[in-house]
């Protein structure tokens, strides 16, 4: 939701770096675009709404002078996407210039009272107000630093805030409350951006700027200080493995393809992450007395997965919570005997974290599954475990999702056999089947992408689908529904296929796409009841299916294979994945941009 990037350095213009910096957190916001600079004591600006390389076009980003500047790429909140929306906002004389991420809840009461004093808005956004109110204390002899400080107490609400001013021109000041900022420093040159891909083909050190803080970026340096007290912290520096060469396509047209193809990858370093964090997580699992696990979209869908595999290798249920009712759901109803699985990818959902703080306050245990090191969920959390996807470009989720699953089968297995729940040989069989499952999506990208290009010029034309499935292919069902509806904006629904027949069986109709899947576990015999049901009413039946399944290939009006040697409790793995790719085909076979599917932005910071 909104990338925000700010960089001072020593020499040289800084405004195309700002461009290439937007351009790799476009995959946040990608309705509005705009970069200000600082040269010679004034602000030089160029915005508008539309994406990076169309604004860029017409208005040349790069063609702006000074050493220091911030820029912004947008997802609309408050205000339409527009030129005069378009981030970075300003004061009444253009000498601060201020970019935001976040909801600031009352800015209609600070509009009125700044607008009674004589301010002039140009735009409708919630930001505005920020500039406005640092121009007052700025007027009242207060430092950039000073205003900002100010600022905090007076917003209420979600915020990154990222403001430099002609004052000052040789520093950026930033602070946060509830959406992330990271700081970079190479050299003499100090970055600030909303995620780390912005900065990463500069610099692999980071450094986090925590909620309640304000730091200032200078050429000499970096200074971090409590809102609260106003003491100086001493932040220490993470060197994280990911590399530029991740946030780039590689050759590919899309991230989305890319991130497919990479999975074998993630899931292979994801299997390789230490077992006494995998031992740690099961511990706390095995030690509550309810076990809750909160999620949003794609994360709720691994979250659903996550919990036959618990199930099945465990004998605990956990609970599956959407994040965003939660608090709505248990009305208080958890204590300190519980514990609360936030799956977040980002680690910034603001639904996830919000529960996440609920729960924390009632005395619940936290453990984390993200991607993302030092996100905000990590900070919550009584332990995390960090999934090994590298950093994930394209909107919608596909490696990330790999990851937890990965993750989540782990800790599965680890509890189980902590608990001796089943015993060791199978085990063995189970941890011996989730090595081998690199290899396995390897094979099946390799084998089915071709056929999934093929199927979805077949059918790109049907604008509604059904995907069923049962047991723990319900997730499947769930997860490729969603990702078609998200990037080729069909409508597609993921049913529990058990229950197509109450309901969703009446939109089949002769030619009608239904979309079961199928692995050779012990829904198989009922399942195949459900493909007689939609095929009795005409349904067209493409069917992802175990290889060599003569039955359900004959059943089929298209098929995906996959190969034999997977356990039940992980088929999602491989079966998700020509899913992905059909969606893919669906959405580039529509002349649809996977990477920036329209309202959609990569990780949701506001309620
Ligand atoms: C779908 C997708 C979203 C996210 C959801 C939660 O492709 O990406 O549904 O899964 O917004 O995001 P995280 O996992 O960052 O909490």
């Amino acid at each position: 939701m909104c990338g925000i990037i700010g960089v001072i350095q020593e020499k040289g213009e800084v405004a195309p770096f700002i461009h290439q910096a937007l351009k790799r957190l476009e995959y946040r916001g990608y309705d509005s675009v705009g970069v200000t600079t600082i040269d010679m004591d004034r602000l030089y600006s160029k915005k508008d709404k539309g994406k990076i390389d169309d604004v860029h076009r017409k208005l040349n980003l790069d063609d702006l002078p000074g050493r220091i500047g911030i820029g912004h790429t947008r997802w609309a909140t408050h205000g339409i996407p527009s030129l005069f929306n378009s981030h970075p906002h300003f004061d009444c004389n253009n000498e601060v210039a201020v970019v935001h991420n976040g909801v600031i809840d009352n800015f209609l009461a600070l509009r009125e009272e700044l607008l009674s004093k004589g301010h002039k808005f140009d735009s409708e956004t919630d930001t505005e107000v920020i500039p406005h109110l640092i121009e007052d204390c700025i007027a009242d002899g207060m430092s950039l630093k000073e205003a900002v400080k100010y600022v905090t107490k007076r917003i209420e609400g979600t915020y990154a805030v990222v403001a430099m001013c002609i004052n000052e021109p040789d520093k950026i000041v930033v602070t946060r409350d509830g959406n992330p900022l990271v700081i970079g420093r190479k050299g003499s040159t100090s970055y600030v951006s909303s995620d780390i891909p912005a900065f990463l083909p500069m610099t692999n050190n980071m450094m986090l700027l925590l909620d309640g803080e304000i730091a200032t970026l200078t050429l000499d340096g970096i200074e971090f200080e409590k809102l609260s007290d106003g003491s100086q912290v001493n932040r220490k520096t993470i060197k994280i493995s990911w590399t530029a060469d991740q946030a780039q396509k590689g050759g590919f047209p899309h991230f989305m393809l890319k991130e497919i193809h990479e999975q074998p990858e993630a899931i292979a370093n994801t299997l390789r992450l230490p077992q006494e964090a995998i031992d740690k997580a099961a511990e706390l699992i095995l030690n509550a007395d309810k076990t809750y696990f909160l999620a949003m979209g794609t994360s709720g869908h691994a979250a659903l997965a996550g919990r036959h595999m618990f199930a099945s290798l465990s004998g605990i249920l956990p609970s599956l919570e959407l994040a965003s009712e939660f608090q709505d759901t248990v009305y208080g109803a958890i204590n300190d005997t519980d514990l609360v699985v936030a799956i977040t990818q980002s680690g910034e959902t603001t639904d996830t974290i919000v529960a996440a703080k609920y729960a924390k306050k009632l005395g619940s245990k936290i453990l984390a599954i993200t991607n993302v090191v030092g996100s905000s969920i990590t900070r919550l959390a009584d332990h995390t475990i960090i999934t090994q996807a590298g950093p994930e470009i394209g909107v919608a989720a596909t490696k990330t999702f790999m990851v937890q699953l990965a993750s989540l089968a782990q800790i599965a297995l680890a509890a189980g056999h902590r608990s001796s729940f089943i015993d060791s040989e199978i085990i063995s069989r189970k941890r011996e089947s989730l090595g081998r499952l690199p290899d396995i999506v390897s094979s099946v990208i390799a084998t089915q992408e071709a056929n999934a290009r093929r199927i979805a010029g077949e059918y790109y034309m049907h604008p509604s689908m059904l995907f069923l499935g049962r047991g723990i292919s319900m997730a499947t069902a769930y997860e490729g529904a969603l990702k078609l509806k998200e990037i080729a904006y069909n409508h597609a629904e993921g049913y529990s296929a058990g229950e197509s027949k109450h309901g969703p069986i009446a939109l089949v109709e002769d030619g009608y796409p239904v979309i079961f899947v199928a692995p050779n576990d012990n829904t198989r015999s009922r399942l195949i009841g459900n493909i007689m049901e939609m095929k009795a009413r005409g349904a067209s039946i493409i069917s992802v299916i175990e290889e060599e399944d003569t039955e359900l290939e004959f059943l089929s009006n298209e098929l995906f294979s996959i190969p034999h040697g997977v356990e039940p409790e992980f088929s999602i793995m491989p079966y998700i994945v020509p899913l992905q790719l059909f969606s893919y085909y669906m959405a580039t076979r529509k002349g649809y941009d996977p990477d920036k599917p329209r309202n959609l932005a990569k990780s949701v910071t506001v309620l």
